[in-house]
């Protein structure tokens, strides 16, 4: 676990685009070393660009970078950069991974990694060509909830799986005059809901139970148009009054049926998954449910650090009990000294800082990896088709993930 290099020497932080998620990797990596003081790992801050001067500067002047630019080049250039935060929108992070692997730096990039299978298939193969470590913004599955839940999965205590459930709803548009961001653009971020949020989905659905072969899906678009926001101004989430109306590209919709990869004997697991990014009443109710044959969980990300579990097919007492996050689970520990005191969801961002700061530095490799958003943008990529063709669709098995491995006899899954 330990670095290789001398303790006292900073890794150096380079970010790329300085909106929510940038200044939330920057807040990660600061936590890094008071949250994990027996790595070694310690952090600087050297330089972040963005093409808003006013967030390059909040950089600078807020964040506590060393400098900041416009241009991202200058952060890949920078011989004091060890590792770079891709936080910009979808539509650059193909070019900008790139750019990182060829420029020889390690990243940690925002989900959906590119604006389709395709170009996530891209960036991993840079970053393998180049040999730099990665890591994705999955960071749902650090919830310790989330950990315990795979934990008991693994270990066979809910018996075979059989089916999930899961539904990522959120209301960020429900308001018809919800701004016209980046995100509703193909151009600009490729699909809609299925790339923002059912990626989120698919990758737990991934790690916990196993990789998906198979998906037929409906998509649909509730508003057609919304008021224009400028890029690097505002969030996804404001709302403007009688602006200018500009075209809904993508889906805010999208349902689909899955069969996971190990179906072919008709044994294994299926099930439905949702996402909503217009959903009236969710606020960001991500939840998933596993069911097996010897019991059942589910979580819900609204209450994150709670998990729903129940174990056993008979007695007088069949049904839920809610377990509360507790120093046994994932991290927990780390944030909190005892069960009931809540952790939040910039914990979870610390939790992926740590992971990849760990493997960069040759330690155990518990970070999500680029292959793991190809995997999950395949998915994705197969329910846009199949919308399109109301067919299923078939996903081929990508190699180099992290998702969860079914034993043959079909009882449980190992990590
Ligand atoms: N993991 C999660 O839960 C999660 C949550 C939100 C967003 N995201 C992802 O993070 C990424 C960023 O989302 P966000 O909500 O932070 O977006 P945002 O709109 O808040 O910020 C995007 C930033 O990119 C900057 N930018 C635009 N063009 C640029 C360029 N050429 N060079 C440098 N910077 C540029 C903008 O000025 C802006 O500051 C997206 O891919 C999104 O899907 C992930």
């Amino acid at each position: 676990m330990m670095r290789e290099t001398a303790a006292t020497t900073p890794i150096g932080v380079g970010l790329i685009s300085v909106g929510w998620m940038g200044q939330l990797h920057s807040k990660a990596y600061r936590a890094v070393p008071m949250v994990y003081p027996e790595l070694g790992i310690t952090t600087r801050l050297v330089q972040a660009a963005d093409s808003s001067d006013a967030r390059a500067a909040f950089a600078r002047d807020v964040l506590g970078y060393a400098t900041s630019a416009l241009d991202y080049r200058e952060v890949l250039a920078n011989p004091e950069v060890d590792v770079v935060s891709i936080c910009a929108p979808n539509f650059l992070h193909a070019e900008m991974g790139i750019a990182a692997a060829e420029a020889g730096k390690s990243f940690w990039i925002e989900k959906p990694a590119g604006r389709s299978a395709a170009e996530t298939g891209a960036i991993a193969a840079a970053a393998d060509a180049a040999g730099v470590v990665t890591s994705v913004g999955f960071n749902y599955r650090h919830a310790p909830a989330v950990e315990h839940a795979k934990k008991l999965i693994a270990e066979g205590s809910l018996g075979r799986i059989t089916n999930v459930r899961g539904t990522f709803f959120a209301d960020y548009s429900a308001e018809p005059h919800g701004a016209l961001s980046w995100r509703f653009t193909r151009a600009l971020a490729g699909s809609g809901v299925l790339g923002d949020l059912m990626g989120h989905l698919v990758d737990l659905m991934h790690y916990l139970v196993g990789p998906i072969g198979e998906v037929s899906a409906v998509t649909s678009t509730v508003y057609t148009q919304r008021p224009v926001l400028q890029m690097g101004q505002g969030t996804h989430f404001a709302v403007i009054e009688n602006g200018e109306l500009g075209p809904v590209e993508n889906e805010d919709y999208s349902a689909m049926l899955v069969r996971f990869a190990d179906d072919a004997e008709g044994s294994g697991a299926v099930g439905t998954l949702e996402a909503s990014r217009v959903a009236v009443g969710p606020r960001a109710r991500y939840t998933f449910e596993i069911y097996g044959t010897e019991g059942s969980l589910s979580w819900n990300f609204e209450r994150m650090n709670e998990l729903e579990v129940a174990i056993g097919r008979t007695g007088d007492h069949i049904g839920y009990t809610t377990v509360y996050a507790s120093p046994g689970f994932g991290d927990f520990s780390r944030f909190q000294p005892g069960a009931g005191t809540a952790m939040g969801y910039d914990d979870l961002k610390v939790i992926e800082a740590k992971k990849f700061l760990v493997a960069v530095s040759g330690g155990e490799r518990l970070n999500s990896t680029i292959h793991d958003a190809v995997a999950a943008a395949r998915v994705v990529s197969a329910a846009e088709e199949s919308g399109i063709s109301r067919g299923w669709v078939a996903i081929p098995p990508t190699v180099g993930t992290t998702a969860a491995v079914r034993e043959p006899s079909g009882v449980g899954s190992r990590a």
